[in-house]
């Protein structure tokens, strides 16, 4: 290596050095940048001051009336699965069960559920197969004895390894959903008793 080599290579380091350096430490002032791209802009921060408004506030105060994420009070029966200013599920569904809401609950129930509860609601099905956590049958204890409030709140915000469906399925066929969920659950726990009389013959 000639004295020129070496020179060379310790200024090479030295600048990576220096360049190196340079990151990550906080400054007043903003880094020099050839190509500004639009990456600092001046912006203001919640509750920050400003000289714009005559009160020396950055934001405005939220419109009367605005709601919080989440304190939505309007229906909590239809939209939460609670009963109205409480934290307690309804019992009963609030969307009235016909034969068209309960064969729009299965067509859902078929296309958002079975993949990991089975058609059937026990629990065995193709995700369980292919190695996901086997979720607990519908026909038995706890899930048998949830009240309907509790299935929608399972369906909108999941449960430990259940995500949510908020996003996919809007909140009129989660509550259908719900129906035919207790429509496969009566399925599985029926007795003859609750086939009409003249009909028993047929299942005796
Ligand atoms: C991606 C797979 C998957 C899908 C899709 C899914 N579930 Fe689940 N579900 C699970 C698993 C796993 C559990 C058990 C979660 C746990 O205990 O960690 C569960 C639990 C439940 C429970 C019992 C909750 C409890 O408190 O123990 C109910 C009720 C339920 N699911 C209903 C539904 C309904 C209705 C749908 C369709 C809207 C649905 N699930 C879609 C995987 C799924």
């Amino acid at each position: 290596m000639t004295m020129r080599d070496f020179t060379r290579a310790t200024l090479v380091l030295a600048l990576m050095v220096l360049m190196i350096g340079c990151q990550g430490r906080p400054k007043e002032k903003a880094p020099i940048h050839l190509n500004p791209n639009m990456d600092t802009q001046p912006k203001m921060l919640p509750q920050g001051e400003s000289d714009f408004f005559a009160d020396g506030k950055a934001d405005r105060l939220p419109v009367e009336g605005t709601i919080a994420r989440g304190d939505l009070r309007l229906d909590d029966v239809y939209y939460r699965g609670l009963k109205q200013g409480t934290e307690e599920y309804v019992d009963t569904n609030p969307v009235a069960v016909t034969a068209t809401s309960l064969a729009r609950g299965q067509e859902r129930f078929n296309i958002y559920c079975a993949v990991c509860h089975g058609q059937d609601g026990v629990g065995r099905s193709i995700m369980v197969e292919k190695g996901y956590q086997p979720p607990p049958t519908f026909h038995e204890p706890p899930v048998l004895d949830y009240v309907d409030g509790r299935l929608f709140d399972v369906i909108s915000n999941g449960v430990r390894n259940m995500p949510g469906y908020a996003n996919q399925i809007p909140v009129d066929d989660r509550w259908k959903i719900v129906q035919y969920v207790r429509a496969l659950q009566r399925s599985q726990t029926a007795s003859v008793e609750d086939v009409p009389e003249e009909q028993r013959a047929d299942f005796e």
